[in-house]
């Protein structure tokens, strides 16, 4: 084959593998040899990998939460970013964990100055010695397997909130880390403790803490906390018990089903559920929410729902030990002096003892 033809077919091949290279290297959109690193043109990606979305767009959508196409079962895994969870960390690091232990404070605050002015409520008219049963044994267990889960979940979920703050500067870090993983373990299992004792309370008390006539009068004399000799009539249960009664029940249900929804993180959706049934009060509230979404609400709402049930009991535990003489007891022994009993809840008293009852007392008014 003559020299020619050779440099001929030489120069082809060359000229073919050149024409390859500059294809591939357009395709890869950047010519190697040329322009090593290909400057941004105005934010813009260099040749047209991203479309025409700059780094600072791609950016920009990814850090509101777009939801990316995935091929895994949980379309959740494609958000790259829940910026949701900076909302839900700036509410529950600011406003509620705030405003929260003001409460607390405030309650304990009241509390000690009502004790200071008013002092401890005594029997007016002095423990007559005789008692009477107020909470047989299955009442009385039931209330103290309650209150006792409650005191752990109150404990245990305060120091989720406030721990790191409070506990471990005193206690340090190993001890707290130790502390908060026991203290989630037990806060998991006892709510079980706790569902079990107010669904018992439910039953055993419904019907005792439904309103009553009575109630105004109860109301209109501040349930004769205030003031020295001032006893309303009351059933067993007064007023103020029966608010206590519904916010541990009807609390205590929500509380749990938002913490039963957090540890069975997909399987309930408390929040696209309550909001749809609000948006048949004229809401607009969205109804398709994220699991994530779901998880945040709920721990925001189960958080601010401990916080309201925690003051609560403060004031009932006040009531219940130091604010008033002779309460305790019926709690702890199940019986209490006549004369308490007499003072707090004189309708009661009548019903126990099947006592006639005049119709000034039929008509919720004194004796
Ligand atoms: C150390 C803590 C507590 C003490 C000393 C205490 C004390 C008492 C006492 C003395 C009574 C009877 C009041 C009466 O004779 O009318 C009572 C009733 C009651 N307790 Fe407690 N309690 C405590 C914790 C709790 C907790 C944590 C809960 C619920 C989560 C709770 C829920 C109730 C309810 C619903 C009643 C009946 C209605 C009422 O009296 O308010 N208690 N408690």
């Amino acid at each position: 084959m003559g020299l020619w033809l050779r440099r001929v077919f030489r120069a082809a091949a060359f000229l073919l593998l050149l024409a390859f290279w500059a294809g591939a290297a357009n395709l890869t959109g950047a010519l190697i040899v040329d322009n090593p690193a290909a400057a941004q043109v105005e934010g813009k990606p260099p040749g047209s990998t991203l479309g025409s979305t700059s780094d600072s767009d791609l950016w920009r959508t990814l850090r509101r939460g777009f939801q990316g196409k995935v091929s895994f079962a949980d379309k959740q895994k494609g958000v790259a970013i829940q910026s949701e969870g900076d909302n839900w960390r700036a509410v529950r690091n600011g406003p509620l964990s705030v405003y929260g232990g003001w409460l607390l404070l405030a309650t304990i605050v009241i509390l000690a100055v009502f004790f200071a002015v008013r002092g401890r409520i005594r029997v007016d008219a002095g423990l007559s010695g005789r008692t009477i049963e107020r909470f047989n044994t299955l009442e009385r267990f039931t209330h103290w397997l309650t209150a006792s889960s409650f005191i752990v979940l109150a404990l245990t979920g305060l120091n989720v909130l406030y721990g790191k703050y409070v506990l471990m500067p005193i206690i340090g870090q190993n001890a707290f880390a130790a502390l908060t993983y026991w203290g989630k373990l037990a806060h998991n299992y006892i709510a079980f403790a706790f569902m079990i004792g107010i669904a018992m309370m439910l039953v055993l008390w419904v019907r005792d803490n439904l309103p009553s006539r009575e109630d105004v009068t109860w109301v209109a004399q501040g349930g004769g906390m205030f003031v020295k000799g001032v006893h309303p009539p009351a059933r067993k249960f007064n007023f103020g018990q029966k608010v206590i009664f519904w916010i541990v029940i009807l609390g205590g249900i929500s509380i749990t089903y938002t913490g039963l929804s957090l540890m069975f993180f997909f399987d309930l959706k408390p929040f696209s559920g309550t909001f749809a049934l609000l948006n048949l009060l004229g809401f607009d509230l969205p109804t398709q929410l994220t699991a994530l979404q779901e998880s945040q609400l709920t721990q925001l709402w189960h958080a601010v729902l401990a916080l309201i049930m925690i003051v609560v009991i403060i004031a009932h535990i006040y009531i219940g030990t130091l604010g008033m003489e002779g309460a305790f007891d019926a709690m702890y022994t199940g019986q209490v002096d006549e004369n308490w009993a007499h003072e707090h809840h004189s309708l009661w008293v009548a019903e126990v003892r099947l006592e006639p009852q005049s119709p000034a007392q039929q008509r919720g008014g004194g004796e």
